[in-house]
């Protein structure tokens, strides 16, 4: 018998339009669960195409680990000639081939390393040792940060960033600026994530209180009373007062800096600060027509208080 005579009819199903999903992804979903209902042989069996730099194509078969709506995972060794081949073209296609129900599904793409297997990869290079490089450390850190804050969510635990800029030459004052963290933090993967914005994305204030706007982010002023002077530290009350006054927490950042000047001496003047410059702020919000006094010591008392309490779920004090 020929080849040529190695024919067959396939008849099981047909393709109809009105049938399919609009989402390829929903619809892929819906034929690979027939493929295991139908007790296909391998039905997470793919061939999985790659191209090297010239477009000289190459073939092999892949299990499917996962698939969501980052699109289709496999495993591989990053030393394979198909990890080879995507490091210079990232072009591939995916056929899967179920033919016990007469279907294939052709896919194509371009192919991205996961994340967690990247920061794996890094982690078990360096774990007993040896310094990575700038580019490994960024990949890791921002797996580890992007892990933590997905976990932090459900667990009900706040992420506090630090948000001001460091003072020494390592740091670059623009790149402190804490409206960077705007993707991070809309991003709907971390809604359930309460993150609070130590020292107020200092100095970039009238920025930050924008980011307040969304629900999930509190700013807090703790070390505003070491940094700058109660006029100053009044005037961006003042300003984070006339926006989102519930989102806003006072903070001490209290600090053993010196034998001197210990946790006691910083958190006193801390309070002192903080109570004179919400005071010198709430006034001339006050004399200005703004509020009334009745509203200035409710915000007053949010600040100091009540809006930390609300935040971390301790019980809030008597208002008398
Ligand atoms: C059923 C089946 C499943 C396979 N699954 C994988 C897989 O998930 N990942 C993988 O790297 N290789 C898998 N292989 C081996 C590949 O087909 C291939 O031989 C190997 O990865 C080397 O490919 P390369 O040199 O083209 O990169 C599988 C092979 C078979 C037959």
């Amino acid at each position: 018998m020929s080849i040529a005579d190695l024919r067959r009819e396939y008849s099981l199903t047909g393709l109809r339009k009105a049938d399919l999903a609009g989402d390829p992804l929903q619809q892929f979903r819906h034929w690979f669960d027939q493929a295991l209902a139908a007790g296909t042989n391998e039905p997470n069996a793919m061939v999985l195409a790659t191209a090297d730099a010239a477009g000289k194509p190459s073939t092999r078969v892949v299990l499917l680990k996962a698939l969501d709506e980052r699109g289709f995972v496999f495993f591989t060794n990053y030393e394979s000639r198909k990890a080879r081949e995507l490091a210079v073209n990232r072009h591939a296609a995916l056929n899967f081939f179920w033919v016990e129900l007469e279907r294939q599904v052709c896919v194509t793409g371009s192919v991205t390393q996961v994340p967690r297997e990247e920061a794996e990869a890094i982690y078990n290079k360096y774990h007993a040792g040896g310094v990575p490089t700038e580019k490994e450390y960024l990949v890791f850190q921002d797996y580890i940060f992007r892990s933590l804050i997905a976990q932090a969510g459900p667990l009900h635990l706040e992420v506090h960033i630090h948000s001001a800029v460091g003072s020494g030459n390592y740091y670059h004052l623009s790149e402190g600026n804490a409206m960077d963290l705007e993707n991070i933090l809309r991003d709907p993967r971390y809604k359930d994530t309460i993150f609070v914005m130590i020292h107020g994305g200092f100095p970039y204030t009238a920025q930050s209180i924008w980011l307040a706007a969304l629900p999930n982010v509190y700013l807090d002023s703790s070390e505003f009373n070491t940094l700058i002077y109660p006029a100053q530290y009044s005037r961006i009350l003042k300003e984070w007062f006339e926006i989102f006054p519930e989102k806003i927490v006072f903070g001490s950042d209290c600090f053993p800096y010196s034998r001197e000047v210990g946790v006691p001496e910083t958190y006193w003047l801390a309070v002192q600060t903080g109570r004179t410059a919400a005071a010198a702020a709430l006034a001339e919000m006050v004399s200005e027509g703004e509020i009334n006094e009745e509203r200035a010591m409710e915000i007053a008392r949010d600040y100091l208080h009540d809006n930390t309490a609300r935040l971390f779920g301790i019980e809030t004090l008597s208002k008398h």
